[in-house]
């Protein structure tokens, strides 16, 4: 064995798949060429909503050149009704489309053009004449006369409110009080990879290439939809082009791609187009988050509040949780939070990129910025002073608490040297601020299954349905097998993304990496064992084993693997069971933000010039990966603070910047000099490979860190995000 395939878990590999994408191999949904000839969709939005079609015409699409069908309610086929059975949950009920002439927001789908060829999909869309008969719609939670409900539930959090202690009376009895309401806009995915489909049926059974997350939930959701079993539903999905949670389940094109292979009788592609994401994927609601913050004059925390108001889409049940992170950040003997939606006829709302805390840190980690400044306390020592030593919500144990680790480090890093009045940094035009905040994150285990088959030739191949959204997947999955089996790296073969294979967690929440690895690690393991035991049942002592070719290594001698496999192959199945590692104590990962910035004095334009990061993530699977995806998260971080923001225009319910040249997500010269430092640690609590979640932990408190640094260069607080130049004039 040697020294790489022995410590190969940790190391920066190169991405595995990485040679496949770069020259083109990778086949992503909308690359899939079946054998029959493809036929194009393309969606017809609704331009006004919400209401009822009372006529639509789709004679002069019907005769345009190479127009197969054109699918509406008259002619769609048959579907079970939206959102039923209700207890299956978003990611399984039906999702049907076309069913009925009721139009539920702008954009939904009113018809899908099946031709020849996309361009003349999209030429005889325009000819599609709709005209619906409006009904008073809900667009904006904001509003006077909106009806505001409690929420079953919440994405990520057991508790929809929580309280501990007497707010009102230690509130009432800080010395210091900070109290106010902050406005998060609405945001979309943005993923490269718009949502894609390309359904096929033969006979009664239905294929699907779909760029989704979490792919066994979504045989169910065909199901539910179609009425058929999920037994005759498969789901491949071996690349995806990004996902941020508006990927997590089936969307609008994979349903309407299956209606239309259905209707022709052909393979069928419906690729959303950029503008079609806005309004037939999910988006993040924007909300209105108001904070009472009370500490006593040595600046230890006494009373918080956090309340959120976010839109729910009408009949899709998902809201996230805001004052979730605020239940667990910093120790107070009172901590109340509640949410609030109100249903609103708009595009779908749901998961997008650290639901909760993303935008949830950013308020908070602000507010607390200025209590510390009220107090008069850096705001480094601040955050250590009143750190928890146990969950401030439920008095659990924390595993694993970090986060003044993180700080400090990060400080250290960042070369913190303390607050300074705001507008005493200059350089010519430019005032600089420097600014901080803490992240947090909650720690997932999801179960999952993984399959792991070894050939006489050595050859391993790793097997579940698990997708790589472009988190790097295949290549920590592929270090999990080589060192739990001792193989080397270049004899495994990752598959993923195909229902066919053992049901996983998928790609979401940040448990992807930790879920999916410990079943491989579990199936490797088992693997190992197997092969032990036959070498023992051959009268061969086999304590640690390692392959190498197609020979077992074992007590210094070298064994076929053919002799030890049965008809060619051994098959070994492993999993993960989360509730063995259901110890009874809160478990985050954690980091510490750290941001300058630049604010021209003439024009107010921002301008981020260092960004850093100090985090645990428990074991680090690929520094590489690891360290891209923590960048990333710090990436969309800058988006929050000063980007993105879809528009809506409330009078009619329609998002206005459907668009990147509106849309704006942060670009190469938005991002400034990023580092990123990961602490040295072994999660044990978490999982058998010690790791916890990092997709979404770089976005939590990356905004928070810049409006901060925005604070101290200009001393405006800016209480909406994302923060643009006028409001710093
Ligand atoms: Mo994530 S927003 O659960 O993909």
């Amino acid at each position: 064995m040697n020294e790489m395939t022995n410590k190969i878990i940790g190391t920066p590999l190169d991405r595995v798949d990485g040679p496949a994408k770069v020259t083109g191999q990778a086949t992503y949904t909308a690359d899939y060429r079946p054998t029959g000839k493809t036929a194009e969709g393309f969606i017809v939005e609704a331009a006004a909503a919400p209401g009822k079609i009372r006529k639509i015409d789709t004679q002069a699409a019907e005769a345009s050149d190479g127009v197969i069908a054109v699918l509406t309610h008259h002619n769609a086929p048959k579907q079970n009704p939206y959102g039923t059975p209700e207890e299956a949950g978003r990611f399984t009920q039906s999702h049907a489309m076309l069913e009925s002439d009721h139009v539920r927001h702008v954009g939904d789908p009113v018809a899908l053009v099946i031709a020849e060829t996309l361009e003349q999909a999209r030429h005889a869309a325009k000819l599609v004449r709709v005209e619906v008969e409006t009904s008073e719609g809900t667009f904006d939670q904001f509003a006077a006369d909106v009806e505001i409900a409690k929420p079953d539930s919440l994405d990520g959090a057991d508790e929809v409110d929580t309280s501990t202690g007497d707010f009102e009376k230690e509130f009432a009895a800080s010395d210091v009080t900070v109290e106010a309401s902050y406005f998060t806009g609405a945001q979309h995915s943005a993923a490269m990879e718009p949502h894609a489909t390309v359904a096929e049926w033969d006979g009664d059974e239905l294929t699907v290439h779909m760029a989704i997350q979490i792919v066994a939930p979504g045989l169910k959701a065909f199901a539910n939809t179609l009425g058929i079993e999920a037994d005759k539903v498969r789901i491949l999905s071996p690349f995806v082009g990004g996902g941020f949670g508006s990927k997590l389940g089936v969307h609008n094109d994979a349903i309407l791609a299956a209606l239309g292979a259905k209707v022709t009788g052909r393979p069928v592609r419906v690729v959303q187009t950029r503008r079609n994401v806005f309004s037939n994927a999910p988006h993040r609601s924007k909300h209105r988050q108001d904070l009472k913050i009370g500490a006593d004059a040595s600046g230890k925390l006494k009373a918080i509040s956090h309340d959120s108001l976010a839109a729910m889409a009408r009949n899709y049940p998902f809201a996230e949780a805001p004052a979730s992170p605020t239940r667990a950040s910093y120790f107070a003997p009172a901590i109340k939070t509640t949410h609030r939606v109100v249903e609103a006829d708009i595009p779908r709302v749901d998961s997008m990129r650290a639901p909760g805390e993303a935008i949830g840190t950013l308020t908070f980690e602000t507010a607390i910025d200025e209590i510390a400044e009220q107090c008069g306390i850096d705001p480094v020592e601040f955050r250590l002073q009143n750190d928890a030593d146990r969950d401030p919500n439920s008095g659990a144990p924390l595993a694993d608490r970090r986060l003044s680790e993180c700080i400090r480090e990060g400080a250290k890093k960042f070369g913190w040297d303390g607050r300074v009045t705001p507008g005493r940094r200059r350089e010519g035009n430019k005032l600089i601020g420097r600014g901080m905040a803490s992240a947090i994150r909650p720690n997932f285990l999801v179960p999952a299954e993984a399959e792991v088959v070894l050939s006489a030739n050595g050859q391993l191949r790793v097997r579940l349905d698990m997708t790589d959204i472009g988190t790097g997947t295949y290549t920590i999955l592929t270090q999990v097998a080589a060192e739990t089996l001792a193989i080397p790296v270049d004899q495994i073969t990752v598959e993923l993304g195909d229902s066919h294979f053992p049901a996983s967690s998928g790609s979401g929440g940040s448990f992807g990496a930790a879920s999916c690895g410990s079943a491989v690690f579990d199936a490797c393991g088992k693997l190992s064992k197997l092969l032990q035991q036959r070498l023992s049942g051959k009268g061969i002592a086999a304590n640690a084993i390692s392959v190498e070719g197609d020979r077992v290594r074992a007590g210094g001698n070298d064994y076929a693997l053919a002799d030890l496999v049965d008809d060619g192959a051994l098959t070994v199945k492993g999993a993960v069971d989360p509730s063995e590692f259901d110890h009874g104590e809160e478990e985050y990962s954690y980091g510490a933000l750290f941001s300058e910035v630049e604010v021209d004095v003439d024009s107010g334009e921002i301008r981020v010039r260092r960004l850093l990061g100090a985090f645990d993530a428990g074991r680090i699977l690929n520094e590489k990966t690891a360290r891209s995806q923590l960048m990333g998260g710090m990436i969309f971080g800058i988006g929050g603070a000063l980007l993105e923001e879809s528009t809506m225009d409330t009078r009619y319910g329609s998002f206005m910047n459907r668009d990147f040249a509106e849309y704006h997500i942060a670009v190469n010269r938005d991002v400034p000099e990023l580092e990123v430092h990961m602490l040295e640690g072994f999660s044990e609590k978490s999982n058998p490979l010690g790791s916890k979640g990092i997709g979404e932990l770089g976005i939590c408190g990356t905004g928070p860190a810049i409006a901060n640094a925005i604070y101290e260069a200009t001393g405006c607080r800016v209480r909406k995000f994302p923060i643009h130049m006028e409001d710093l004039l």
